[in-house]
């Protein structure tokens, strides 16, 4: 497959293996409401806030959106956004090689990009998601009217959007709009409320498909050149009895069958998305006004009606989402209000001086945005996470502070490929391919002296959790040698040296 190149792209692809394993460190005077919750506000450069997390949410997310710099070649206040064209890749590539171990086996990903990086873009995801797995190209009208100052200037951007295997993608119609809703009308009082009519009629000529309708009037009618009804006979005569068909108010005119309110499913999404529909820039800038006010607005918020429609196609109450480039917070004050959980990563201060205080709004029951279409009436909460230290040091040494329920995360997601799930709380983490894995560390097995019980001795292996088949048991050393380890079906892997630092 043809790929993009560029000058420092041989090093840009291994940046993603190359970050570090970081700690996040909990930030409980920047957390708000329920302390339970799962949701994750995070300060920190997204390429290592990511590693840290992928442990632990690898294959777990449904819906990851991101809104990245476009490189406009602007300095907004919050952020810059000129870089030189192969940083941006440099930027961009490892970034995304990260995200996708992150989404679910139907989740997507959907990515606002403009035209300044957006073909440059679309190859490098072809190449990371999969030119197969591409679903769409949606089309944000962000402009009310053409820029004055420009002779060609831009109405719209894109939104980039791949599954993770699209077959297994399930996309939800759109609700109607109140202007589609008021189509629909109730001419003849039906019971069923409001509803439309659409020509009983279908495009071709169907042998069983082409009988004669008697309106009640007595006039025949039959399909029109080049068509047939739209459905056979006995169709006809279940949908006619069940008062269904419309033959107009004096009961003469050709068939139609009418659509009921009540039944409406909503309709599919394409991907054109005007500004009536999703919201505009100059919406998205009244809403961060109305929060912050206009001395410390966000340079370049999306509109919550722009995030509420990707949510809204791509997932369901209860999932998870993530956004990695979150700026103001718009995509998890709308998850939010939408009671999807998500995970959002910010390096900017702004983390703190918008999106902490957005959010804490948010629970509190903030009126702007989607709340109403949503009827948001607060609570939920958040947890704020900054970047502690590497897993591993420079030389490949566990950091002391390194805790036993971290390491074993970071062991299983080694060898399983999946994250633990799970808080570890005994040496045997797991069984996979009928392997079982324990983990010897900070003295799990009661001794509490620094290095008690992180040897495998025989008195160990006894008090170890059991298991028929073979081990492979993480531990500072052994005292058992190969012939024993080999009749035990153990394979001792020693820490630190054995463990995957990156
Ligand atoms: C276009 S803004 C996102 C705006 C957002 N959609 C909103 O509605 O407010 C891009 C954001 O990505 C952040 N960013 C850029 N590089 C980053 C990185 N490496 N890690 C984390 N955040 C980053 C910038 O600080 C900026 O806030």
């Amino acid at each position: 497959m043809p790929t993009l190149t560029w000058l420092t792209r041989e090093a840009d692809i291994r940046l993603a293996q190359k970050a570090p394993y970081r700690l996040l460190e909990s930030v409980p005077e920047l957390s708000y409401g329920e302390q339970q919750t799962e949701n994750m506000l995070i300060q920190g450069d997204n390429l290592d806030a990511l590693k840290a997390l992928l442990p632990y949410y690898a294959g777990r997310v449904k819906c990851i959106y991101i809104d990245p710099p476009y490189n406009t070649k602007s300095a907004f206040e919050h952020y810059d956004d000129n870089l030189e064209h192969s940083q941006w890749l440099s930027l961009i590539y490892p970034r995304l090689e990260l995200l996708r171990e992150f989404l679910s086996e139907d989740g997507s990903i959907w990515v606002s990009i403009d035209d300044n990086e957006g073909h440059y873009l679309k190859v490098i995801m072809d190449e990371i998601f999969g030119r197969k797995n591409f679903v769409a190209n949606a089309l944000w009208q962000k402009r009310t009217s053409p820029d004055a100052r420009l002779g060609l200037g831009a109405a719209h951007d894109h939104i980039l959007v791949y599954g993770k295997s699209p077959d297994m993608m399930k996309m939800n119609k759109l609700s109607l709009t109140e202007a589609q809703a008021a189509n629909y009308k109730n001419p003849d009082n039906d019971s069923r409320g409001a509803w439309v009519s659409t020509d009983f009629t279908a495009q071709g000529w169907r042998p069983n498909q082409m009988y004669k309708i008697i309106a009640p009037s007595g006039t025949k009618y039959e399909p029109p050149g080049g068509r047939c009804w739209a459905n056979i006979e006995s169709e006809f005569h279940r949908l006619n009895s069940d008062g269904r068909i419309w033959f107009g108010k004096h009961g003469k005119a050709r068939p139609r069958v009418k659509s009921f309110l009540s039944e409406a499913q909503g309709v599919s999404a394409w991907t054109w998305w005007p500004n009536t529909e999703v919201g505009h820039n100059q919406e998205s800038k009244k809403e961060i006004n109305s929060l912050f006010g206009t001395d410390e607005a966000f340079d370049t918020p999306k509109p919550e009606r722009l995030i509420k429609r990707i949510f809204g196609i791509a997932t369901n109450p209860g999932d998870l989402v993530l956004d990695s480039f979150l700026g103001s917070g718009t995509t998890c004050a709308v998850a939010h209000k939408m009671g999807r959980k998500y995970i959002g990563i910010e390096m900017g201060e702004h983390a703190v001086t918008h999106c902490v205080p957005r959010l804490k709004k948010v629970i509190d029951g903030e009126q702007g945005g989607i709340s109403k279409a949503v009827n948001w009436q607060g609570g939920g909460g958040f947890r704020f996470y900054r970047l502690g230290d590497a897993v591993f040091d420079e030389t490949g040494k566990i950091n002391s502070s390194i805790r036993f329920s971290t390491l074993a995360a970071h062991i299983w997601f080694c060898e399983a490929k999946a994250p633990l799930g799970r808080q570890a709380d005994s040496p045997l983490l797991g069984v996979h391919n009928e392997t079982a894995y324990y983990l010897l560390f900070n003295g799990i097995l009661g001794d509490k002296r620094p290095a008690g019980g992180n040897v495998l001795t025989s008195r160990v292996l006894k008090d170890l959790p059991p298991f028929e088949g073979p081990k492979v048991i993480y531990g500072e050393t052994t005292r058992l040698g190969a012939e024993r380890l080999r009749f035990e079906g153990i394979t001792f892997k020693q820490i630190p040296y054995d463990i995957k630092a990156r």
